[in-house]
């Protein structure tokens, strides 16, 4: 079979990724726009589809602009540096406004796009091997080397191409398993996920490059070992004083983040709310500010521990934080909350969880989840809701994610 195939590209897959007609069959293309004509070469063929690499665009969309980033394609961590943000933002709508109607849900889908499309994400997990410091390519295992993230802040840059040189004249690459720098403000930390240990002194001739708004840290295993600079992320968020680890999970736009929380404190009309996946505490503290009663849920200690120190800090006499897994802890206490929060991982909620939610009138439940495709699940296996709303936050400019955050009451006529 010829390998080399043009195609127009008629659709979008789930991923953002083109979808065209091959040999009869749909073939996936990643970084093409709808319309487009497109060169492409056949990299896997299953029985009912084909993926396809775009090897030339023959007939562009006047959508398409020049990628920014020199490693845009290569790295898989961006899917739409090929589009204007205003069409990657159409697209992301499309896709979930196509997966909403599983639900019946036929309302508005609200778009709140992020403020910078680039320079706006204050972490990033950069993997180790091969004598490569980068991200993996799309699909695979496969380290694509970087020097610069166009999607990291500014501090966030300087650490990487500091530490590629650092690590490259030190030869210390099987010593690395994963770099995560994470900026706040003018403060970073980078913490190294290390196989065997790397020599203080070393750790600290990096430091002395980097300068002091820096902190190391070292990780073995589940040793956790501050190496010298700074502790700890101090910041305010919502008039809240926080200090944030390397360790615990934070969202990772800022500017997203806060509209956000500004969006669930507007639906927070409860006297008694339960924050489920609550993280570090930050939505528990803005909580705070408008209900009488926030009981927050969190599995990981160091997000626990944090939210404790933000509960101390900031003297939040009406929240109270619990160390433990939802699928356990909610069912036991559902009954005394008006309104419901949940903010799950990836990979959704567990049964007992929507088993909990089900067996109570609730005022209203918040959904908030990066993955449309659990969300759905967990909407569809709860019985008698009506979705009020669907909103769309743009948390992951030019990648493939999106936030979706669902508000649901329950549906008196149904019941
Ligand atoms: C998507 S994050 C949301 C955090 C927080 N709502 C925020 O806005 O920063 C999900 C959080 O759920 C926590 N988590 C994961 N599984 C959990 C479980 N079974 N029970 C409770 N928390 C869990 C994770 O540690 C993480 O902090």
């Amino acid at each position: 079979m010829e390998n080399k195939i043009t195609t127009t590209i008629i659709d979008y897959g789930y991923d953002g990724e083109g979808v065209g007609k091959v040999n009869g069959k749909v073939c996936f293309v990643p970084y093409v726009l709808k319309d487009e004509q497109v060169e492409i070469r056949i990299v896997d063929e299953k029985k009912d589809f084909i993926y396809g690499k775009l090897e030339k665009v023959i007939l562009p969309s006047h959508k398409r602009i020049k990628a920014r980033c020199p490693y845009f394609a290569d790295c898989g961590g961006c899917s739409y540096q090929h589009t204007d943000y205003v069409e990657e933002l159409e697209i992301k709508r499309q896709l979930a406004e196509r997966q909403l109607k599983k639900l019946n849900y036929n309302g508005e889908i609200k778009v709140h796009p992020s403020p910078n499309e680039y320079n706006y994400r204050n972490k990033i997990k950069l993997f180790v091997e091969d004598k490569k410091i980068g991200l993996k390519r799309r699909n695979s295992n496969e380290i694509s080397a970087i020097d610069n993230c166009d999607l990291a802040e500014n501090l966030i840059n300087k650490a990487l191409h500091t530490i590629n040189i650092f690590v490259k004249t030190h030869d210390l690459y099987d010593k690395l398993e994963n770099i995560v720098l994470r900026q706040e403000g003018e403060n970073c930390l980078i913490n190294f996920y290390v196989k065997t240990p790397i020599d203080n002194n070393l750790m600290k001739q990096l430091y002395d490059n980097l300068g002091q708004n820096y902190g190391i840290y070292h990780t073995l295993g589940k040793k956790k070992m501050h190496i010298c600079g700074l502790k700890f992320l101090e910041t305010k968020e919502f008039s809240l004083s926080c200090r944030f680890s390397p360790y615990s999970f934070h969202q990772v736009n800022d500017y997203v983040c806060q509209k956000l929380y500004k969006r669930v404190l507007d639906e927070v009309n409860g006297k008694n709310v339960v924050n489920c996946y609550s993280g570090n505490g930050v939505l528990s503290g803005v909580l705070c500010q408008k209900c009488q009663k926030v009981t927050a849920i969190e599995l990981g200690k160091s997000e626990h521990e944090e939210a404790e120190k933000l509960k101390q800090i900031n003297k939040l006499q009406n929240l109270t934080n619990i160390n433990g897994d939802c699928a356990d802890v909610l069912p036991k206490i559902v009954n005394s909350f008006d309104t419901i929060i949940i903010d799950p991982p990836r990979k959704g909620v567990d049964k007992k969880v929507i088993q909990a939610i089900d067996n109570v009138d609730f005022k209203k439940l918040i959904y908030i989840s990066c993955n449309i495709a659990t969300l759905i699940r967990d909407l569809q296996r709860l019985k008698d809701i009506k979705i009020e709303c669907v909103e769309l936050f743009d948390m992951f400019a030019r990648t493939g994610e999106y936030e979706m955050l669902a508000v649901i009451t329950k549906d008196k006529k149904s019941l």
